[in-house]
């Protein structure tokens, strides 16, 4: 009887079928280093079909499968568990699957396959004049398919929402092989369950998206970026709020903090960007036109502010802000917590935030979309394993009217936790879907959803 490699090399040929543990350890490991484990192999289909025959294959041999896009996910969902002596599951690349149709200009809308990068599907719609409106700092690894299975944010979600809001269909192989298709483009379709819109934030658990149908939005130039400093994230939060009352529209707002400016200067080199030190900064991008420059100029706070208005200088800007994760990362493994509140409760979580991470004997550092309520807490200084430092933060965001997960999604990293976010009876309705669509369990087992104790 042939072996599962001998299989899966049937199905996507030996040189997509990665065995060797030097060339595996790039797609086992994430993007934090601290999600790791093993897998049988690395299997890298080149179509739909492919990845039907392959999934066709693992599920007639009841392997569990990984899928991953970009390996750019920050809670874990994208890598296997487990050690060398419990290697079991077989990863599932979809980066190949690099499908890119003309644009649809009539419709506003274009066909892309999972592996197509974010930075690649902005600028094939750039190129027709219209706008992808999911853009992250991860855009040149980060992929259509892991950013619907993440239902990804970024920085455009103020302005067009996260990723299933641009979503109306996807084309997608289940835990049993047969696809599913909704490539069509129709605006209108109430013909029954919307699957597209359950596979989005889905985390590979209930599904494997192998292209979409995306919906595209006029290009809108950015007249003005403006960059902040203010004494706390109340005082960003209600600058933001005084710009938006008198601006045509914000695009982008995001917060970041003195400890986390210094990280991003001692790795990238880059000056102080105001002329004063602030605890903190607020950082917008506004567009559309209009004569509100001055009253925007006599705003508190904007007086120091620096502005800009082309690329060259907003892009300078925006590295501050940009390069947190990477600068995070060269001062230690994080533990990577994404938290989103009611605007109204913000500024009391982050008042009480310093105790609580203080009292585990590390530091936060505090960015995020603060546009979108969002606050990323990274924490450094508790060992990757060590999980006390996670759950005092989701109990004290729990407490303050918050979500453990904003953007990124579940993963393996916060699945223990997920009843601080959702009721019993939604964790059951989940359940429910999962095991009627994926019975034997073999996709993405232990993401989102934690192992029931026996
Ligand atoms: P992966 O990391 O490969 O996988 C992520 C999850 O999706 C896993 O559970 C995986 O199993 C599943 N998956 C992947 N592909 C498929 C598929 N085709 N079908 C089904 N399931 C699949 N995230 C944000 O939301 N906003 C940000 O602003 C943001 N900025 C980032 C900046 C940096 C520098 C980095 C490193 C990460 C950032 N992220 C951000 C996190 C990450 O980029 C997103 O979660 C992104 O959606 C992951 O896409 P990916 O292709 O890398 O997916
Ligand atoms: C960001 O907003 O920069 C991302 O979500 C990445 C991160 O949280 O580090
Ligand atoms: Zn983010």
């Amino acid at each position: 009887m042939r072996d599962l490699i001998d299989e899966l090399t049937a199905v996507a040929g030996a040189d997509n079928v990665l065995t060797s543990p030097d060339v595996t350890a790039g797609y086992t490991a994430d993007w934090t280093r601290r999600f790791q484990g093993v897998a049988r192999c690395v299997v890298r289909p080149r179509d739909t079909g492919q990845v039907a025959a392959v999934i066709g294959v693992c599920a007639n041999r009841g392997v569990p499968v990984v899928p991953q896009g970009g390996n750019t996910g920050l809670v874990g969902g994208g890598v296997p568990a487990g050690d060398a002596a419990n290697a079991q599951g077989v990863v599932i690349s979809l980066r190949r699957l690099r499908r890119l149709d003309p644009v649809d200009t009539l419709a506003s809308q274009v066909t892309a396959g999972a592996g197509v990068t974010i930075a690649a599907l902005r600028e094939h719609a750039a190129n027709a004049g219209l706008e992808y409106g999911v853009d992250l700092a991860s855009r040149d690894s980060a992929t259509v398919g892991g950013t619907i299975a993440t239902n990804a944010g970024g920085i455009l979600t103020v302005r067009y929402g996260h990723t299933r809001a641009q979503l109306l269909g996807v084309e997608a192989v289940l835990a049993d092989g047969s696809v599913i298709s909704r490539l069509g483009g129709i605006h209108s379709d109430n013909s029954g369950y919307e699957l597209t819109q359950l596979l989005a934030g889905s985390e590979g658990t209930l599904g494997i998206v192998t292209a979409a149908r995306l919906r595209l939005h006029r290009a809108e130039p950015v007249s003005l970026t403006v960059l902040a400093g203010v004494p706390d994230i109340g005082a960003a939060s209600a600058l933001l709020a005084e710009v938006r009352s008198l601006v045509p529209a914000v695009r982008a707002a995001e917060y970041f903090e003195a400890a986390g400016l210094t990280l991003v200067r001692r790795h990238t080199g880059l000056p102080a960007p105001l002329a004063a030190d602030y605890p903190a900064f607020l950082l917008a991008d506004i567009t559309g036109s209009g004569d509100y420059h001055e009253r925007l100029a006599s705003l508190p706070f904007l007086t120091d502010a620096s502005v800009a208005v082309d690329s060259q200088a907003r892009a300078a800007l925006w590295a501050y802000r940009e390069r947190h994760t990477e600068s995070i990362s060269a001062a230690g493994i994080p533990h990577k917590l994404d938290l989103a509140f009611p605007p109204a409760r913000i500024a009391a979580f982050r008042a009480d935030l310093d105790e609580v991470v203080t009292d585990a004997g590390a530091q936060a550092i505090v960015f995020g979309h603060i546009g979108a309520g969002n606050l990323h807490v990274n924490v450094l200084g508790p060992d990757p394993d060590d999980d006390a430092v996670d759950e005092a933060v989701f109990a004290l965001a729990a407490a303050h009217g918050g979500t453990i997960s904003a953007e990124h999604g579940i993963g393996r990293a916060k699945a223990g936790a997920l009843h601080l976010s959702r009721t019993p009876a939604e964790i059951a309705a989940m359940r429910a879907i999962k095991s009627g669509l994926d019975p034997a369990g073999l996709l993405n087992p232990g993401v989102l959803l934690a192992p029931v104790s026996s």
